[in-house]
């Protein structure tokens, strides 16, 4: 794994995924568009619901971009934790029924392992797995994912709000007994415990269902095609990437910091709670 400057990876992963057939699309806006369910746009599959569910046709059926996102959802956590922010960016890599989880998993493992892209060490990457989902499950151990690194969870289904959803497997970064004071080990990302240990750098939501109010998970219809909807925080995996405690510390904050610093002739000492 090589120091990556965060624009870098940002072009990295979108050149990766443009050699896979994905057209690469600017940000949408932050505000929704003809979406009454979202207040902002929290995620890169948002803007793209009607391709996912069939009501318009994309202009390519392989996309990716990197979506500006606020997620209402986890404003609370800013400050607390070392991995989320107000503002923050999201690449993906979308599929409206073209590939699904035989290429899209393999790429991923290919972009976050391969010497040629981000050369992450396998024996940190832990992954999380639909509970009923053994086609997933069987994939990453085809890839040599050591099943000691593949955790089954009843809780691994995406959705937010009507729409696009489906059973996801997410990628885990271990940053080491460092982030992990009384040693819990891998039964925090069993028990979906709060921690800075085991950073989520990826999720890949095999999307296939629409979620409909008033219906159970079970009754979800299916979408008229399968597809896969992706998405990796620019900030987490600069942190990871950076080998910096938190998302604050990268290239992206630090000149600011450093301005900051020079302004007030106080030196920025870290995070307390990192100490
Ligand atoms: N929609 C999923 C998420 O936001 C994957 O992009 O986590």
């Amino acid at each position: 794994m090589e120091w990556t400057s965060l624009n870098d990876l940002r072009e990295a992963y979108l050149k990766f995924f443009e050699s896979k057939g994905c057209l690469r699309k600017k940000s949408y806006s932050l505000v929704p568009q003809n979406d009454n369910s979202l207040l902002l746009i929290v995620a890169g599959m948002a803007p793209l619901k009607p391709y996912f569910t069939g009501q318009e046709v994309p202009p390519r059926t392989r996309m990716t971009t990197c979506q500006k996102c606020i997620r209402t959802g986890d404003i609370e956590n800013v400050g607390k934790t070392a991995r989320h922010g107000t503002y923050f960016e999201m690449l993906g890599n979308f599929s409206f029924g073209d590939y699904f989880k035989k290429e899209a998993l393999p790429w991923a493992w290919e972009l976050l392992t391969s010497p040629k892209y981000f050369a992450m060490d396998k024996d940190k990457l832990y992954i999380t797995v639909y509970t009923h989902d053994e086609e997933t499950y069987n994939i990453w151990l085809s890839l040599g994912v050591k099943p000691s690194h593949l955790i089954k969870l009843d809780t691994n289904f995406w959705e937010i709000g009507p729409g696009p959803s489906g059973p996801d497997t997410e990628i885990f970064y271990d940053r080491g007994e460092k982030y992990d004071k009384q040693k819990r080990g891998i039964s925090m990302l069993q028990n979906e415990e709060e921690n800075d240990r085991y950073i989520e750098i990826w999720n890949n939501v095999l999307s296939q269902f629409n979620a409909t109010e008033g219906l159970s998970r079970e009754e979800y219809p299916e979408l008229p095609h399968k597809n896969i909807d992706t998405g990796m925080g620019v900030e987490r995996m600069a942190c990871i990437l950076q080998e910096t405690e938190t998302n604050y510390e990268t290239d992206l904050f630090m000149p600011i910091m450093h301005k900051i610093e020079e302004i007030c002739n106080i030196p920025y000492n870290g995070q307390m709670q990192f100490k």
